[in-house]
């Protein structure tokens, strides 16, 4: 080989490798739903992507509406927010206290909603 196709060579291989660096990375950031949303059956509620469902508003654009303490306040103990009076008489069945979580699963929760715009 002479010394322009070893360049040519190391190029075509940096392009390779950093193509597929982009490509792992690219997908871990991409927010994709935490596992707790399922698992404590917010979507079972809320629905896929958390955008309504039957028996729940959708939880998207919230942004507009409460900070992340908010959100975490809401989820531990929604009879506290002044929406909750107001949602209660177009949902019959409301949302339970999830008093057992901890702030850094709420943390990863409130984050979540805020995420969904
Ligand atoms: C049993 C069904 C049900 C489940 C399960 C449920 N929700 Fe809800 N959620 C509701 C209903 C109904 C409302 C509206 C009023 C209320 O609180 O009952 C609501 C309201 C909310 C609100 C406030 C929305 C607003 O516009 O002010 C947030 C935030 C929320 N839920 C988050 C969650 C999260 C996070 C989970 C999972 C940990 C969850 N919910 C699980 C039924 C549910």
């Amino acid at each position: 080989m002479t010394k322009a196709q070893l360049w040519i060579a190391a190029f075509v291989g940096l392009f390779i490798i950093l193509f597929l660096l982009q490509k792992v990375t690219s997908e871990s950031i991409a927010s994709s739903t935490p596992p707790l949303v399922e698992e404590l059956g917010c979507i079972s509620c809320h629905g896929q992507g958390l955008n309504g469902g039957g028996g729940a508003p959708s939880l998207v654009g919230l942004s507009s509406v409460y900070k992340k303490e908010q959100i975490m306040q809401y989820i531990k103990n929604p009879e506290s927010s002044p929406r909750f009076a107001e949602f209660k008489t177009k949902y019959p069945n409301p949302m339970r206290p999830f008093k057992e979580l901890d702030d850094e699963k709420l943390g990863i929760l409130a984050d979540y909603i805020l995420s969904l715009k």
